[in-house]
């Protein structure tokens, strides 16, 4: 004889909210995947990579040499910074009270930092400035950002580098430019 409902025995029987939050929860990870997908296609996002690579024992003999800010015209400027434990090479001689390097930039200026390590992982973060950089040795890491509103903005070296880590910093100061 034969059974009518043959599946019906081993059917897996779901709860009805289960299997509603069961569905919610795949939704949700389509969602996730989709925002991921459309971030990296439709918005160009990319964590940020070295943009190049350096041999650390030979910083010297590099751009790295001089550290410090280029202007590169036409308010483009460019700037050269080693980070060792525990400070930033930025190769200005003006100080905070408490001995952190300052460097100085014009209102409206658009910057592009390039920094690397002579040798542990280092981190940069320009406070209110979308700018969170993780130092290694042996990598550069480049990152541009416009210094549009005039101000004091700490930098802080955000990467566990050591015993002296939470002393590590340096302060940007944006200032009218020239003529302003
Ligand atoms: Cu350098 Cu923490």
């Amino acid at each position: 004889m034969q059974d009518t409902k043959p599946q019906e025995e081993g059917k897996l029987e779901i709860d009805r909210y289960e299997r509603i939050y069961i569905i919610l929860a795949a939704a949700m990870l389509g969602v996730f995947f989709a925002a991921l997908i459309a971030g990296a296609i439709i918005y160009g996002v990319r964590l940020p990579t070295a943009s190049a690579f350096i041999n650390p024992i030979l910083i010297d003999e590099t751009e790295f040499a001089n550290p410090g800010l280029r202007d590169m015209g036409d308010g483009n400027y460019e700037v050269y910074i080693v980070a060792h434990m525990w400070a930033y090479e930025v190769g200005t001689t003006e100080k905070t009270a408490v001995g952190l390097p300052i460097l100085r930039v014009p209102e409206g200026a658009k910057v592009t930092f390039n920094i690397t390590s002579r040798d542990v992982q280092h981190g940069f973060y320009i406070e209110h400035h979308n700018v969170n950089l993780q130092i290694l040795p042996g990598h550069i890491a480049s990152q541009t950002v416009t210094f549009s509103e005039r101000g004091t903005y700490h930098v802080i070296c955000h990467e566990y580098c050591g015993r002296g880590h939470q002393t590590m910093g340096m302060v940007i100061i944006v200032e009218p430019a020239d003529g302003a």
